[in-house]
C-alpha cells in the first residue's frame, strides 16, 4: 500500500505509544519488518514553546527510512504552523492524534475529544494538509464514549485531505479494556477510498489474520510488540534468530548515542521487564535491574542472567 508516495513493503506499523516508543525501540521494530515505527505524540503547543524535553522526542535512527511524526493539540493554526516547522522538516509522514483518552489530554479538548468536535477536528485535519508538503494521516478511536462515530470520522479526513487513516476500534470510555471492535473497522474500510491501517488487539498471526479479514491496507501492533519487537518477522512469516541480549543492548546503545545515562537507565527500566516476560526464573533480576543506577551494570547483570538461561536449557 502506498501513503501518499511512499510505498509500504510489509504493511506493518508500529504504534505510537507515549513513553514507550523511543529512538532504540522504534529501531528494533524496524530491523524486524515494521515499515515504519511511529514517535510518540509530540504537543504541537509545546514545539512551538521550544520546549526542548518535547523536541528531543524527535530524535530518529538511521534505519527509519520512512519518519513519523505524531502531533497532537487542538488550535488548527497552532497544528498548521508546526507541520510546516523546522521540527518537522525531516519527517516523511505527519499524524495526528485523534484518539488519545488520558484526561490531561481530552480536559483540553485534544487527542480523543476531538471526536466530538468534528467540525475542529476537520478544521484542523484541513489546515494541516494545506500547510503541509507532505502526507498527513490521521489516528482516531470507534468514538467518544457511546457516540461511535467512527464512519462519520472517517468521511471526514478523506473530505479534509488526510492521506490515510488509523483507526482503533475502541471508544474512549474504554481506554484498553474490552476488544477492539474489528466489524467498526470494517465498516470504516468500506466507507472511505485511502488507506485504512487497523489497530487493537493484534498479538499475533491469529489476531493478525482476524484484523487482515477486515479489509484493511496496513495494520498497526502497539502492546503485542512491548519486550517483543520480533512480531513484526512473526507477522511477515520470517524466520529469524531472536537474540535478546543482543536486542537489548542495541536498544540501549541507540539510547545513549542521544540521551544522559540517567535517562538511559530510567526508560530501559520498563523495557526490561518487557523484554524478560516469559523468562523463568527472573523475578530476582527484574528486581536487581529496577533498582540498579548504572547502565552497564544493568548490562552486566542482564548478560550473567543470559548466559545462565542458556546453560540451564542445555542441561
Ligand atoms: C503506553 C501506551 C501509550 C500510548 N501512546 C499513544 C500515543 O502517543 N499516540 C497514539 O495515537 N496512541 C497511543 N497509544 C495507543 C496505541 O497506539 C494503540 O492505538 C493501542 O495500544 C491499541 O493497539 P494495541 O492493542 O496493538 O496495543 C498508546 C498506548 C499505550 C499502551
Amino acid at each position: 500500500m502506498k501513503i501518499g508516495n511512499i510505498e509500504l513493503k510489509n504493511n506493518l506499523i508500529l504504534a505510537p505509544m507515549a513513553g514507550v516508543t523511543d529512538v532504540g525501540f522504534r529501531s528494533l521494530a524496524i530491523s524486524y519488518g515494521a515499515d515504519y515505527a511511529v514517535g510518540e505524540m509530540v504537543s504541537a503547543k509545546a514545539l512551538k514553546y521550544k520546549n526542548k524535553k518535547t523536541a528531543d522526542l524527535l530524535i530518529t535512527a538511521p534505519n527509519e527510512s520512512i519518519k513519523v511524526a505524531q502531533i497532537f493539540g487542538s488550535d488548527p493554526k497552532i497544528m498548521a504552523s508546526i507541520v510546516k516547522s523546522k521540527y518537522l522538516n525531516k519527517f516523511d509522514i505527519i499524524d495526528i492524534n485523534m484518539g488519545c483518552p488520558a484526561p490531561k489530554i481530552v480536559k483540553n479538548g485534544e487527542g480523543s475529544a476531538l471526536m466530538q468536535n468534528i467540525e475542529l477536528a476537520e478544521q484542523i485535519v484541513s489546515e494541516c494538509v494545506k500547510a503541509s508538503t507532505k502526507p498527513i494521516t490521521v489516528k482516531f478511536r470507534a468514538g467518544w464514549n457511546n457516540n461511535i462515530n467512527a464512519v462519520e470520522f472517517a468521511k471526514m479526513c478523506e473530505r479534509a485531505g488526510a492521506s490515510a487513516i488509523t483507526i482503533h476500534g475502541r471508544t474512549r470510555e474504554q481506554f484498553y479494556a474490552g476488544k477492539s471492535d474489528l466489524e467498526l473497522i470494517k465498516q470504516v474500510k468500506q466507507a472511505v477510498n485511502i488507506p485504512v491501517i487497523g489497530n487493537g488487539d493484534v498479538v499475533d498471526v491469529e489476531s493478525y489474520n482476524a484484523m487482515l479479514k477486515t479489509g484493511v491496507d496496513a495494520v498497526m501492533v502497539g502492546r503485542g510488540a512491548l519486550g517483543n519487537p520480533e512480531i513484526f518477522a512473526e507477522l511477515t512469516g520470517k524466520k529469524v534468530e531472536v537474540n535478546k541480549f543482543e536486542d537489548i543492548k542495541k536498544h540501549i546503545s541507540i539510547l545513549r548515542e542521544h540521551y544522559p545515562e540517567h535517562l538511559v537507565v530510567k526508560e530501559m527500566r520498563k523495557h526490561i521487564l518487557w523484554y524478560l516476560k516469559g523468562y523463568h526464573n527472573c523475578t530476582e533480576i527484574k528486581n536487581q535491574v529496577v533498582r540498579e543506577k548504572d547502565i552497564n551494570k544493568v548490562l552486566e547483570i542482564l548478560k550473567n542472567f543470559f548466559e545462565n538461561n542458556k546453560k540451564r536449557e542445555s542441561n
